[in-house]
């Protein structure tokens, strides 16, 4: 049997373990997440393993990157699910804060990112990314690790979180983790629970489409007709909205096209399927 994993609901407590791992010398691994977890998660602490002597996971679901019509009450939430995969993924420690410990009353700062955020998700969820880039940046200032691992799921939050580290000089290594996917290739999301049966079979065309999309750009199609194509399909497919398919730099995140493209680059997406908001992204 797995032993139970220690859980610390305050900054002090995880700043105080945190300090005794290192002055026995090892060094600290940190996973954030929003709970909920799935394999993809999973994946993240097992990358974590091999990187750090110590790995903490964290579980906030972070009511400031949820715009009020969002879904953060419905967000779903199983911390004792999640302590015990947590366990058996190697993970040494939880820390899952309350709003307050996180957001004590007089709270006003926030980190916005510009730039990388003005597109995209920053378009779809206009205040989704200063929400990010704020409990991101107190989350590796309260555990203080050595590396941290992100999805690349989250491809432009991952982008922005890089951003926001180099800027501020935080000294932490992220590491983009590959997107896990389930056998049919949909992209493993907390979301996906929300999916009925039928929205589950409309799901797997994202990433079909995106990987035919990829496949194009590479064989030298013009980049935008490629973008109009994969929208169609998508809503051929049964998407009730698409956000966005946009091919971009992988770093900067710079629009590509109109046209053929060389070089690396990623195409990213979200569209909707009733209620349920979807992303994903692929390229080199
Ligand atoms: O990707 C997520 O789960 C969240 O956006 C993160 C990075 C944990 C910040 O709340």
């Amino acid at each position: 049997m797995t032993t139970p994993l220690p859980v610390v609901r305050t900054v002090a407590n995880l700043r105080a373990q945190v300090r005794s791992w290192r002055q026995a010398g090892l060094n600290v691994g940190f996973v954030p997440t929003m709970g909920a977890l799935h394999e993809g998660h999973l994946s993240l602490v097992r990358l974590a393993r091999t990187k750090a002597d110590r790995v903490v996971a964290s579980i906030f679901v972070n009511p400031t990157q949820f715009a009020p019509h969002e879904d953060f009450e419905a967000y779903p939430r199983d911390e004792a699910g999640d302590m015990a995969q947590l366990a058996s993924a190697g993970c040494d420690l939880l820390f899952s804060p309350t709003v307050d410990e996180m957001y004590p009353a007089g709270a006003a700062t926030t980190v916005t990112v510009e730039g990388i955020t003005a597109s995209m998700d920053g378009i779809a969820r206009p205040t989704h990314f200063a929400g990010v880039a704020t409990v991101v940046t107190k989350l590796l200032n309260q555990c203080a690790p050595d590396v941290a691992v992100f999805g690349q799921k989250d491809f432009q939050q991952l982008q922005v979180i890089r951003r926001l580290v180099r800027d501020l000089d935080i000294p932490v290594e992220i590491v983009g983790a590959p997107t896990a996917r389930a056998d049919d290739g949909l992209a493993l999301s907390s979301r996906n629970a929300y999916l009925s049966a039928d929205e589950r079979k409309v799901a797997v065309r994202l990433n079909e489409v995106l990987r035919d999309a990829v496949d194009r750009v590479r064989r030298g199609e013009p980049v935008e007709a490629t973008e109009t194509h994969a929208i169609a399909d998508l809503q051929a497919a049964g998407f009730s909205k698409v956000d966005y398919v946009e091919t971009r730099t992988p770093e900067d995140l710079a629009r590509l096209g109109p046209g053929p493209i060389a070089g690396p680059f990623r195409i990213l997406a979200a569209a909707h399927i009733g209620r349920t908001r979807l992303i994903d992204n692929m390229g080199d």
